[in-house]
């Protein structure tokens, strides 16, 4: 199949682009390059580039003839920087997903809409998110998420566009910019700077390995139902604080470099999803978290050319300073 990859430069959509490639497909990416998206994810892997807007019905007019479906990996996806301002994240997880919908509304393809276990909100202790939930956003990323979300089962009702959604729980593994908690800890551990823990680090999430993450958007791409939504979760709920350990532990960092700072605003305490429905298409997670963060830390150590540019950079630097700078300073 010829499939266009939005957001294929990113973390997880750089990743499936490499699966499909390996499977045969035949690949075609849709970038904006933003400071998420990096060519080098690409390396080695066959496929067509076009940089550009999922939000320009233009751009997406000019990657998308000839594919059969659209995978939707596009979006502005760091939660505290929505936090900071949300308007990026609007246009490109809100509107960006409606002009991707119109798109594949007139030429007839399939869409899969990569989603968040984020739109449920804060899950109660003892309980689960099951597909039927409603939507309770607590963050400017996630309630943008659950809009494009929204619109997605919109355009099947009303238009009958073949489209379905999947939410996967907090992703890691090789390739992803060093922000979110577990490569912005692994990075800051091999370099001696603090881990700046929200809050008491009690807030759990449900950690997902990027291939068990890409083998179940294929299989959605593949077997999903017009108008299904499919949790992804890992299975492998944790404290952020357990997690940091673990970075101290498999990175030999002194467990000094451990601060607790100002807490996230809105701080969702937990995530956890019921992902039954998924499971019943055959789909299970295989890495475990041990194998998998080993690994993880394992990449960033070797892979210093990768990341050391990013945090070098002006932007990452910038944007470190305005979101740690007093949290570390009052810490
Ligand atoms: P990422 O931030 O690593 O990459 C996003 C990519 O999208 C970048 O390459 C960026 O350049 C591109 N992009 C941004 N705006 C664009 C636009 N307007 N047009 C075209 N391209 C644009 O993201 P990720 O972590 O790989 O997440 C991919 C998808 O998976 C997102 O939709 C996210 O909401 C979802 N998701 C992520 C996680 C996670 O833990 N990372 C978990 C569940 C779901
Ligand atoms: O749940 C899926 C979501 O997971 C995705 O939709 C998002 O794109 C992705 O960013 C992620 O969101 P989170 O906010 O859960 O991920 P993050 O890595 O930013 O934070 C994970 C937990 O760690 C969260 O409880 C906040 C905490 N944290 C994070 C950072 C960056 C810290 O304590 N300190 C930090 O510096």
């Amino acid at each position: 199949m010829r499939i266009l990859v939005t957001g294929g430069l990113g973390f997880i959509g750089s990743h499936f682009a490499r699966r499909l490639a390996t499977a045969g497909d035949e690949v075609v990416v849709l970038d904006k390059l933003t400071y998420a998206g990096n060519p080098a994810n690409l390396d080695g892997v066959s496929h067509e580039l076009h940089i550009g807007d999922i939000a320009s019905p233009a751009d997406v007019e000019r990657a998308a003839g000839g594919c059969e479906a659209i995978v939707n990996f596009a979006a502005e996806t760091h939660v505290d920087r929505s936090l900071l301002g949300a308007a990026e994240f609007i246009h490109t997880d809100v509107h960006g997903t409606y002009v991707l919908l119109e798109h594949a509304r007139s030429a007839g393809v399939r869409v899969v809409q990569v989603s968040t276990d984020e739109v449920y909100g804060d899950v109660p202790p003892g309980e689960s998110s099951t597909e039927s939930d409603p939507l309770r956003p607590s963050s400017p990323y996630a309630a943008s998420k659950a809009g494009g979300d929204l619109l997605v089962l919109a355009h099947v009702r009303t238009f009958g566009v073949d489209a379905a959604i999947t939410r996967g729980s907090n992703t890691y593994g090789p390739n992803q910019y060093p922000e979110k908690l577990i490569p912005l800890f692994v990075t800051n551990a091999l370099d001696g700077e603090p881990l700046p823990l929200y809050g008491d680090g009690r807030q759990t999430r449900d950690w997902l390995h990027v291939s068990d993450h890409c083998a179940a958007i294929e299989l959605v791409l593949r077997r999903g139902e017009p108008g299904g939504v499919y949790n992804v979760g890992g299975g492998c709920e944790l404290p952020n604080l357990d997690v940091a350990e673990r970075i101290l532990e498999l990175t030999g960092a002194p467990r000094d470099l451990l601060r607790h700072v100002e807490d996230r605003p809105g701080h969702d305490r937990r995530y956890s999803l019921d992902s039954a429905r998924l499971r019943a298409l055959g789909w299970q997670p295989e890495r475990t978290f041990e194998d998998g963060l080993a690994e993880t830390v394992e990449w960033y150590r070797a892979r210093r050319d990768w990341w050391e540019p990013l945090r070098s950079g002006e932007h990452f630097r910038a944007y470190a300073e305005r979101q740690y700078g007093r949290r570390l300073a009052q810490g």
